[in-house]
C-alpha cells in the first residue's frame, strides 16, 4: 500500500457518477446531444454488471404500451399518486411515463428478449409490467453506452467519495473525487455539470439475514446510498427523505412477489387459510381516498399483511401450488410450460431464491412458499421516493417545482436521475434510464448556456485527498495495539460501523426487531446515538482498499440515515401504515401532512433544517 496516493485529475463538460440504469441512460443520451463536449462516466464496479439490474430482472415494470392504447402518461400519474398515498410530483411522474416506451422500443432493438404473443404485441404481467428474458439486461443496456461514450471516457472500479463545489459560489457544482479501488490512486474529476445516479439505498437497517445470512438482501447491496451520501454534504435540498419501501417477499431469499401475485395470479393465505387481502378489506377504508384505489397501493397491502402477523397468525404462504395448477388446467405439457416460467422468474433475477427452493426441497407446483415484510430500503425508483428535490420540465411543472433545468437539483449544475430524484417513484429500469436520459439532455443545455467555467477549491481537494486515505493510515498506525486486528482500542473496521448503524436504525427508526414502529421520543434517541456513531466514524480502519470502499459506503449510509431519521421526525402523521407506524401519530392526515417534507443540511454550520413544501396536483 503506498503511504499516498497519487493523483490523477480529469476535466470534463459532464460527470455522470454511477454507471446503473440511469447511469447508462444519461450516456447514451448525453454523448447524442452533446457533440463536442467531453462526457465522462465514472463507476465504482464494471458497467455490465453493476447496479440493481446487474443480476437480471424478469419484467421491466415501467411501460405505458401507448401504441397499443394500453395506458396513458396520465393514468401512471394516477396510479402513482395513489400508490404514495397522495404524494408525488406529478410533472415528473407525468415526465417520465411520457417518454418510457420509446426506452423500451430501443432495448428490444438492443436486443432484449421481451415475451411477446402469438399476434406480436407484448405479454402482461400487470397493468404496467412486461414479462421480459432478463438475465442480461445490464450487459444490453450498458453496451451501447459504453461504446457511446468511448473506452477513453469510461473510469471504472473508482469510488466516488466527494462532490466538489465552486471556490467562489457554494451553491455550484464543479466536480467530483474518488479513488481507484484497484490502483489506490486519488481521482479529482473537474467538470461543467454532474448527473448524480449512484443508486439507492440497502443495509441501512438491520437485515432479516444476519450471520451466516448477511449480504443477502432485496435491493443491491451495492447500492450503499452514494446518490444521496454525496449529495446532502453539499447541502442540496432533499425530499421525502423519510419514505422507504417495504417490500414484501419470500423469506430469506428475497424473491420479488409482482410476477406472482400479477401473472400467476396466486393468492397469500395465512395459517388458518384466510387471505388477509379478504378478511382485512374494511381495514382499507381508514384510509381513503387510497383505500379504495386499485390496486390497492402497496403499503396498504403491507398493512393488511402485517396485521395478520402481529396477531399471530403468520407464517403467510403464498400459494404457488394453487396457481400453478389452475394455470395448467390438468394439461401436463402446460404445466411443464408453466413450472418453467415459475423458475426463470427467479434464475432470471433473484437467483438466491431458486437456491433457496432447491435447498429447502421446494417444488412451486407442491409446496407453497413463506413469505415476510423485509427490511425497510431508501430509494427513489421503485416503490419508494426519497430523494434530491428538483426542477421540473417547462410546461408541467408549477412555478414553485421549477427554477430552470429538468432535473437539476437547488445546486446549480448538479442533476440527477433514477434512486437519485425524490417523489418521482415507480421509474424502475425502463423509467430510471429515461430519467437519465432526460437529466442527460438538460445538462448538455445547462453547459452550452454556461459562462465562465467553475473552480475547484484546491485547499479543499487538498483536505479530501487526505481524508479518503485516513483510515488506511488510522490502522497502519495501531494496528498491533492488541493481538488481533479486528479488536483494536484505537480503531473501528467498517463491518463493525456498519452494524453498529444496522442496531440504530432497527431498534430506533422503525425496524423489523420493533415491527416498524417508532415515535419522537425513540427517533430523538436514535438521533443521538447515530451523532455519537459519527464521532466514531472519523476512527475508521481499513486493511486494504477494499476495506477503505466499506468505510466510504459507510460515510454514505450514514448521511441517508440521519436524513431518514429527521425526516421521519419532521412527519406528524403515519402516512404509510405497512412502511411504518408513528404510534404517537397513529393516523394519515391530510388536513395538515399532504405537503412534501423536505430539508438542506449546512455544510458550513452542520445544521439541518427540515420543512415542507406543497403538493400540486397538475394532472386530473
Ligand atoms: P442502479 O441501477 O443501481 O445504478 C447505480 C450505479 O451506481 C451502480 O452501477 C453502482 O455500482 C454505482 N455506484 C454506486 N455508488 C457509487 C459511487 N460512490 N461511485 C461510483 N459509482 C457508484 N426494475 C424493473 O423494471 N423490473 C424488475 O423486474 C425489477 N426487479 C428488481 C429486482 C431486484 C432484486 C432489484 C434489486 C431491483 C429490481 N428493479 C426492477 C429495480 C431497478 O433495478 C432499479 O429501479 C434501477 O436499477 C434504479 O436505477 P439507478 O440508476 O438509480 O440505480
Ligand atoms: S421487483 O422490482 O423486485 O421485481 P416486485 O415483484 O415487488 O418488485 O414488483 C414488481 C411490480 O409489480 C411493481 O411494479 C409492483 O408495484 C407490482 N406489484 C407487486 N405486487 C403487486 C400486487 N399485489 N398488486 C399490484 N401490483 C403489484
Amino acid at each position: 500500500m503506498p503511504a499516498a496516493p497519487s493523483t490523477e485529475v480529469i476535466e470534463c463538460d459532464i460527470l455522470i457518477i454511477g454507471g446503473g440504469m440511469s447511469g447508462c441512460g444519461a450516456a447514451f443520451e448525453a454523448s447524442y446531444w452533446g457533440k463536442g463536449l467531453r462526457v465522462i462516466m465514472v463507476e465504482k464496479a464494471v458497467i455490465e454488471r453493476s447496479g440493481a439490474t446487474g443480476e437480471g430482472l424478469s419484467a421491466i415494470n415501467c411501460y405505458m404500451g401507448m401504441k397499443w392504447g394500453w395506458n396513458t402518461p396520465e393514468d401512471f400519474v394516477n396510479y402513482v399518486r395513489n400508490d404514495m398515498m397522495g404524494l408525488a410530483r406529478e410533472d415528473l411522474v407525468y415526465d417520465v411515463g411520457r417518454h418510457v416506451d420509446a426506452t423500451v422500443h430501443m432495448w428490444e432493438e438492443w436486443g432484449l428478449p421481451i415475451w411477446k404473443k402469438p399476434d406480436g404485441t407484448y405479454e402482461r404481467v400487470g397493468r404496467w409490467q412486461i414479462p421480459i428474458h432478463g438475465e442480461s439486461i445490464k450487459p444490453i443496456v450498458a453496451e451501447p453506452s459504453r461504446f457511446a461514450l468511448g473506452e477513453e471516457n469510461l473510469y471504472e472500479r473508482i469510488l466516488v467519495t466527494h462532490l466538489l463545489i465552486d471556490e467562489r459560489d457554494p451553491g455550484r457544482i464543479a466536480g467530483a473525487i474518488g479513488f481507484g479501488v484497484r490502483d489506490g490512486n486519488i481521482y479529482e474529476f473537474r467538470a461543467k455539470a454532474v448527473i448524480c445516479t449512484a443508486g439507492g439505498a440497502s443495509n441501512i437497517f438491520r437485515p432479516r439475514s444476519t450471520g451466516e445470512g448477511l449480504g443477502r438482501n432485496w435491493y443491491s447491496v451495492f447500492d450503499t446510498g452514494s446518490v444521496y451520501g454525496l449529495v446532502i454534504p453539499i447541502g442540496t435540498e432533499m425530499t421525502q427523505m423519510e419514505h422507504r419501501f417495504v417490500p414484501s417477499r419470500f423469506k430469506d431469499g428475497y424473491g420479488p412477489i409482482g410476477m406472482w401475485f400479477q401473472f400467476f395470479r396466486a393468492r397469500a393465505t395465512n395459517a388458518l387459510g384466510e387471505d388477509y387481502t379478504v378478511t382485512r378489506e374494511s381495514e382499507l377504508r381508514k384510509y381513503e381516498p387510497y383505500g379504495s384505489a386499485v390496486p390497492t397501493p402497496t403499503p396498504l397491502r403491507n398493512h393488511q399483511m402485517y396485521l395478520d402477523i402481529i396477531e399471530g397468525k403468520g407464517p403467510i404462504y403464498i400459494r404457488t401450488e394453487e396457481a400453478i395448477a389452475r394455470l395448467a388446467g390438468g394439461d401436463a405439457a402446460r404445466l411443464e410450460e408453466v413450472k418453467g416460467e415459475a423458475w426463470e422468474d427467479f434464475l432470471d433475477m433473484t437467483i438466491s431464491q431458486a437456491l433457496m427452493w432447491a435447498g429447502q426441497n421446494i417444488a412451486p407446483e407442491d409446496t407453497p412458499s413463506e413469505i415476510v415484510l423485509a427490511e425497510p430500503y431508501i430509494m427513489g425508483s421503485h416503490s419508494g421516493e426519497a430523494g434530491a428535490w428538483v426542477s421540473g420540465p417547462e410546461g408541467l411543472a408549477t412555478p414553485d417545482y421549477s427554477w430552470g433545468y429538468n432535473r437539476m437539483s437547488t445546486i446549480n449544475g448538479l442533476f440527477a436521475a433514477g434512486d437519485g430524484v425524490g417523489a418521482a417513484p415507480h421509474k424502475f429500469s425502463s423509467g430510471s434510464f429515461t430519467e437519465g436520459r432526460i437529466a442527460a439532455k438538460s445538462a448538455v443545455a445547462y453547459v452550452q448556456d454556461m459562462g465562465d467555467t467553475p473552480r475547484v477549491d484546491k485547499a479543499r481537494v487538498d483536505q479530501l485527498r487526505k481524508a479518503i486515505w485516513q483510515p488506511l493510515k488510522t490502522l497502519e498506525k495501531h494496528r498491533g495495539a492488541s493481538t488481533s486486528e479486528e479488536i483494536n482500542p484505537h480503531y473501528l473496521l467498517p463491518k463493525q460501523g456498519l452494524v453498529r448503524l444496522q442496531k440504530i436504525m432497527d431498534e430506533y427508526a422503525a425496524g423489523t426487531s420493533v415491527q416498524y414502529t417508532t415515535s419522537e421520543p425513540v427517533l430523538q434517541r436514535g438521533l443521538d446515538l447515530l451523532g455519537m456513531l459519527r464521532e466514531d466514524l472519523e476512527q475508521l480502519g481499513a486493511r486494504d482498499l477494499h476495506e477503505l470502499l466499506r468505510c466510504w459506503e459507510l460515510s454514505h449510509r450514514a448521511w441517508v440515515a440521519e436524513a431518514h431519521v429527521r425526516h421521519l421526525i419532521h412527519r406528524k402523521e403515519t402516512r404509510w401504515p405497512g412502511y411504518y407506524y408513528r404510534t404517537d401519530y397513529p393516523d394519515l392526515d391530510d388536513a395538515n401532512w399532504k405537503v412534501f417534507v423536505n430539508s438542506k443540511y449546512d455544510p458550513d454550520t452542520g445544521q439541518w433544517d427540515t420543512f415542507t413544501r406543497p403538493y400540486h396536483q397538475i394532472v386530473p
